[in-house]
């Protein structure tokens, strides 16, 4: 017996030995590869479209020649912003609208900053269980396309709130040039052409005339689409402000969509809506102050508590990509998805523990269990206890004027064309943002979240968001302004963005273009891009206990970073048909 166990012995020490020659023969091309990879990147990749004095990023052409024309008129980063987010909904139909909500931050030249939530809202007759069954199943689709899929729309609302507080040139200035876009047409890009396509069985179920529908099935780039029920609408609110959507005519085109979907808005939820100013979430990452929004977004906690949970640690040494920096990115996001399936909700009805969560003391103690010599499994990783108590289509524009004010927006239909249902005589598509509710605890949304109590569905209440839009000051002065769509993968790609930038020395393109990865807690695993995690790489993180799902490319990061000497360098993302443009 003892001898079998001596021959067992040297049999598992020959097999160790043996074990880690492989691993180093694995290991060692990584190791070489991580000190010149950022060299490689660099050579591959270089500074993005710089301007001197004032950018506008965004997901469309069109939507950033339209921005840079309102401040070259002397119009600030505000009215940019405006005009940028009308231009989306008519030449980027997937994600920008009217249709749907969003958030901004904003850092004006003097150093003054804050947020407005301008996310959709549930109508007055939503219930808890309204995407259940009688046995309490989740009825497959209900959240997500088709007229009961939508809260009711805060764009409007946040533009025009937007422009009484911060507005200087006058508001039918900032609606126009989108009205002439719509009327004379866009011209289609490739991918536009391409999801306006793949989408037509699903318009073709919830419409009867759009003008998606116009091209018996075949758009390709150059094909021109105009819009003229969306132009009449932005007449509307051209002449009447909110009430140009809210009441009258648009109104009644919506809750007359409604009703002939079975849906729920009404008159009187369209009224109601309101956009909330709220205050930013801030917090410090070594020397620079990142300025970001709060809930009913989750976003600003998360990329906060991400960053201070990887602050003690040298990433920079570690190197892009190296397994090290990947290891300790994704048990940080792990971590801070756990927290935010289970605290995090809209404000105004739950009491969302923000400052505990944001504690440097309790993410030190959540990073405590993490062990680089073997992945932590997420069943093994709750939400963290706090002392007291008892949520892919969405498009982001970075602005900096002249005078220095910067605004971040990131605005949503929640999928890409939302719930697919266009208003008919009015033109435009409403949001599916009603999955981003907790549809029923613990019943993973569109993107795999789970939720709970926080972010039950409640009437009038907002549903949990990922959007992430955010500023970074460096010495008090501003550094990057910085935002992504993705859903779930919103928080994490912002937070490679900045870490990109800040320890890994890249440019704004480069950080912008860089593949990227993501945990969320649940599912337990490594999303990636094909190129993010190497051969070399992958092989060390599996051999650790992680496991790894290849998958296509996500998010749009657009973004701008102020360069030493004060010019401002865009990073338009690759990924899509994202223009930097300015003077
Ligand atoms: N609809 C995506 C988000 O708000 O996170």
């Amino acid at each position: 017996m003892s001898k079998r166990i001596t021959h067992c012995a040297k049999y598992t020490a020959a097999a160790s030995v043996l074990k880690a020659w492989l691993l180093l023969i694995a290991v060692l091309p990584a190791l070489f590869s991580s000190c010149t990879r950022t060299t490689q990147l660099k050579e591959t990749s270089q500074r993005g479209y710089t301007a001197d004095k004032a950018m506008v990023v965004s997901a469309h052409p069109d939507a950033t020649r339209i921005g840079v024309e309102i401040l070259r008129k002397g119009g600030n980063a505000f009215d940019a912003a405006i005009a940028t987010q009308f231009a989306l909904a008519v030449a980027f139909p997937a994600a920008g609208n009217i249709g749907g909500g969003g958030f901004l931050v904003y850092r004006q030249a003097d150093g003054s900053i804050g947020t407005l939530d301008y996310r959709e809202m549930a109508p007055a007759a939503a219930t808890e269980k309204m995407y259940q069954d009688a046995q309490g199943n989740v009825i497959e689709d209900l959240s997500l396309s088709g007229h009961l899929a939508s809260g009711v729309p805060g764009s409007v609302a946040g533009m025009f709130e937007t422009h009484q507080k911060f507005g200087s040139l006058p508001w039918a200035e900032l609606v126009q040039p989108s009205i002439e876009l719509a009327r004379n047409g866009v011209v289609l890009t490739e991918k536009e052409a391409a999801g306006l396509n793949s989408n037509r069985e699903r318009f073709i179920k919830y419409n009867k005339h759009l003008p998606y529908l116009t091209n018996e099935n075949n758009w390709k780039a150059g094909d021109k689409l105009k819009h003229k029920d969306l132009a009449r609408t932005l007449e509307r609110i051209r002449d009447n402000g909110r009430d140009g959507f809210y009441k009258g005519e648009t109104a009644d085109l919506i809750v007359k969509e409604m009703q002939r979907g079975n849906g729920i808005i009404s008159h009187q939820d369209l009224e109601n809506y309101t956009a909330a100013w709220r205050q930013p979430i801030t917090g410090k990452y070594k020397d620079y102050k990142v300025i970001s929004m709060g809930p009913p977004s989750s976003g600003g906690v998360a990329l906060l508590q991400l960053l201070t949970m990887v602050e003690p640690y040298n990433l920079s040494k570690y190197g892009w990509q190296s397994p090290e920096t990947i290891q300790l990115m994704v048990e940080a996001e792990r971590r801070a998805y756990a927290d935010r399936a289970a605290y995090l909700g809209d404000p105004d009805f739950v009491k969302v523990p923000v400052e505990q969560l944001l504690d440097e003391d309790y993410l030190k103690d959540r990073m405590k269990s993490v062990d680089l010599a073997r992945a932590t499994a997420s069943n093994e990783i709750k939400e963290g206890s706090l002392p007291v108590y008892e949520s892919e289509q969405t498009t982001h524009l970075s602005i900096v004027d002249a005078a220095g004010n910067a605004v971040s927006v990131t605005t949503t239909l929640n999928g890409s064309y939302g719930s697919k249902v266009v208003v008919e005589g009015a033109g435009f598509l409403l949001n599916n943002e009603m999955d981003d509710f907790s549809v029923k605890p613990g019943s993973p949304n569109m993107y795999g979240l789970v939720g709970g109590k926080a972010n039950a569905i409640a009437p009038g209440k907002r549903m949990l968001s990922s959007m992430t839009p955010t500023i970074v000051e460096k010495d008090g002065k501003l550094f990057m302004v910085v935002g992504t769509p993705g859903g779930s993968t919103i928080i994490t790609s912002v937070y490679q963005a900045i870490l990109n930038v800040i320890e890994h020395n890249m440019t704004m393109q480069q950080a912008v273009a860089a593949p990227r990865f993501h945990h969320q807690w649940l599912p337990d695993e490594i999303q990636h891009e094909p190129k993010a995690i190497t051969p070399e790489v992958r092989a060390i993180l599996q051999n650790r206990g992680y496991k790894l799902q290849e998958r296509g490319t996500y998010g749009r990061v657009d973004a701008i970073l102020v360069l030493p000497n004060g010019k401002l360098e865009g990073g338009a993302d690759p990924r899509g048909d994202d223009k930097a443009a300015g003077y």
